[in-house]
């Protein structure tokens, strides 16, 4: 059993704040949500150095810009030694974790990426985190052993039929069950997130409301959640809305979403993350934090790559070097009366978790 007082709400209820707009009632669910952060996971913004290390990807997935279809990015894969000096920085600009992003790339080995985890753990004290897909289980395990904290893999909908339209399955391949598969990543023992996207396409308040409950009944370590932001090389842009009650991709409907995430999953931690930022690049990265958010992803990529990583156009941060994304954020958390995080910043969630298995 949590410890944590997990607000119960109701499909109904959370739908409802959903589509509220009044301002007065939104305040109110923002201090609500700054509060439960506080109590749970206090002030502390946790820094995660972000390294893009491979924008090859096999997948089709309609609303993003390193699906294979698009012929129009130069694709590149990072060397382990580029991989290592990026880990190195991050340690020295005093980051707890590095998340290790790629698209799902099979011209990355099982083995390689082991080694690479392996000395990115000899040599740092950093927590490793990697996003790089749905692997074969043996692949997982092979990580986790090789010194893999963390996995990352969102849901992106829990809509079954939105799924299928916007993330078609490899050719000769089943369907995937990200749900399955998070329950298998947190039985080899890493610590999971997910999440969503906001605003998809065709996404009723009823589908993100459900969202919102699977959050809970997965009890997830880490949330990340962000607007959709259409990319010229996906066809999703071009998919009609859900006919009634379509999901606006807004940046206050990715407040409210961060805001009720942290009333149901107290005690997980939740990134202000890059989608947010770039839909509101003077303050959205602040706001998420003072909305629920502990969690915020400086990049560590090579500013040479950052750009090839065109996940969804106009990404904040592309011109900026690491240290440059240091510096601002050190200065953003400070501005809104936070500190920085000391240490790998597990989430409760999972310390506790351990403790009690
Ligand atoms: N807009 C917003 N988020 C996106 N992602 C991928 N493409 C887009 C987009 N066009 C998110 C997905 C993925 C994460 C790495 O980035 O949720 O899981
Ligand atoms: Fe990269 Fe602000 S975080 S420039």
């Amino acid at each position: 059993m949590s410890q944590w007082v997990r607000s119960l709400m109701t499909h109904d209820e959370i739908r409802t704040w959903l589509e509220e707009d009044r301002s007065e009632q939104l305040d109110r669910l923002w201090a609500r949500a700054n509060a439960v952060r506080r109590e749970n996971v206090g002030d502390a913004v946790h820094l995660r150095g972000l390294i893009e290390f491979s924008n090859h990807c096999v997948r089709t997935c309609g609303y993003c810009g390193l699906n294979s279809t698009n012929r129009r990015i130069q694709r590149y894969r990072m060397t382990a030694d580029e991989i290592l000096d990026c880990a190195h920085a991050a340690a020295s600009y005093g980051y707890g974790t590095v998340v290790m992003q790629s698209g799902e790339d099979y011209g990355i080995s099982a083995l390689w990426l082991a080694d690479v985890i392996c000395r990115i753990h000899r040599e740092t004290e950093l927590a490793i985190t990697l996003s790089v897909g749905e692997r074969p289980l043996d692949e997982l395990k092979r990580w986790r052993d090789a010194g893999a904290d963390r996995y990352l893999l969102r849901f992106e909908t829990s809509n079954r039929d939105l799924y299928d339209r916007i993330h078609p399955p490899r050719a000769g391949q089943d369907r995937s069950d990200r749900f399955e598969l998070l329950r298998q990543l947190r039985e080899i023992g890493y610590e999971t997130g997910s999440g969503v996207m906001i605003g998809i396409p065709g996404q009723t308040y009823d589908d993100l409301a459900t969202d919102i409950e699977w959050f809970g009944r997965l009890e997830l370590d880490m949330i990340g959640v962000g607007p959709f932001i259409p990319h010229p090389a996906g066809p999703t842009a071009l998919l009609p809305p859900a006919e009634e009650g379509q999901v606006p991709n807004t940046e206050q409907m990715a407040y409210k979403v961060v805001a009720l995430t942290r009333l149901l999953c107290p005690a997980s931690n939740i990134p202000s993350t890059s989608a947010l930022a770039t839909l509101n690049q003077t303050e959205g990265r602040e706001l998420g934090l003072q909305r629920g958010a502990n969690v915020v992803m400086p990049n560590c990529t090579p500013t040479r790559y950052r750009a090839l990583y065109d996940i969804y156009p106009a990404k904040a941060c592309v011109d900026e070097t690491a240290e440059q994304c240091l510096h601002c954020l050190r200065a953003r958390i400070a501005s809104i009366g936070r500190s920085v995080g000391e240490g790998r910043g597990d989430s409760p969630a999972y310390i506790n978790r351990l403790a009690t298995t």
